[in-house]
């Protein structure tokens, strides 16, 4: 994680404003919240911005969305340098790629994803490509470690990645025909990588007999599992009567118990 700061004076442009639609859109999500409650908006306002931005918050775009949504600066300033889906300094116009860095995409070989933009792109994370269509930085775990290793490129995310499936993203971008999102080895959403592993066969498990086997049909995306009749028994046993008196024959250790204590009366 590198430190988050605002882009040199030299780079930021004079102003910015909304153009009619997106105004008019950002209006309309400033009414999903109640009155006086505008500030929730901020993510979704400022995401806009950046879309617009050639995908980075300019200061003055930070302002701008501060005065919309009546914040302070600082606490627009405060949301777009704390979550790395918000770029301050200009990116790539074709691609800005953020390669996860954390553990599970470590292991999987983020390590040859990093190479790969470090040899297309730029050495270091946030330099323009030379001809400033491509830029790159490592982030932390954007959440789909299942699929490690991955990186997301504005709102997608490209999974199961490797050399080679790097090099075909990047040069989709090149072509300006990006490749299809998600897993780049043909694995089904987040499913076990082959194909699904339980509940085939008519559900058995691997090392039960053909005799042992159940015969309802196996359980698919498609089909809701149904409810037992057994489903909502109560498997508790019944509560036992309490007992007579438990002390009785097996008096406390330590001498005749002591006679309960006896509450204060209030002051009058
Ligand atoms: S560790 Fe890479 S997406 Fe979670």
């Amino acid at each position: 994680m590198s430190v988050r700061r605002l882009a040199p004076k030299e780079l930021q442009p004079e102003s910015f404003s909304f153009t009619p639609e997106n105004l008019a859109w950002a209006k309309e999500q400033i009414t999903h919240y109640p009155p006086g409650r505008q500030a929730s908006a901020v993510i979704a306002i400022l995401w806009r911005a950046q879309e617009q931005n050639a995908g980075w918050v300019s200061e003055a775009a930070i302002r701008f969305v501060a005065d919309m949504l009546e914040m302070p600066y600082i606490r627009v300033m405060e949301v777009a340098t704390f979550y790395t889906q918000f770029q301050l300094k200009p990116v790539g116009k074709k691609a800005h790629i953020q390669v996860c860095g954390t553990t599970p995409c470590m292991l999987r070989g983020a390590g040859d994803i990093i190479e790969v933009c470090q040899h297309r792109i730029h050495h270091d994370p946030f330099h323009l490509s030379a001809d400033g269509d491509f830029s790159w930085e490592e982030v932390e775990c954007l959440g789909a470690c299942v699929n490690a290793p991955m990186a997301m490129i504005w709102s997608d995310t490209y999974e199961d990645l490797d050399k080679d499936s790097m090099n075909k993203i990047i040069d989709g971008f090149v072509a300006g025909t990006p490749p299809k999102p998600g897993s780049q080895i043909g694995r089904q959403y987040a499913a076990p990588e082959g194909g699904p592993r339980v509940l085939k066969d008519g559900g058995a498990a691997p090392h039960a007999k053909a005799s042992e086997a159940p015969s309802q049909p196996a359980l698919s995306d498609n089909d809701s599992k149904k409810a037992s009749e057994s489903a909502n028994a109560q498997e508790r046993p019944a509560p036992k009567a309490p007992a007579a008196d438990a002390t009785k024959d097996h008096p406390p250790q330590g001498g005749a118990p002591k006679e309960p204590r006896k509450s204060k009366e209030p002051k009058k």
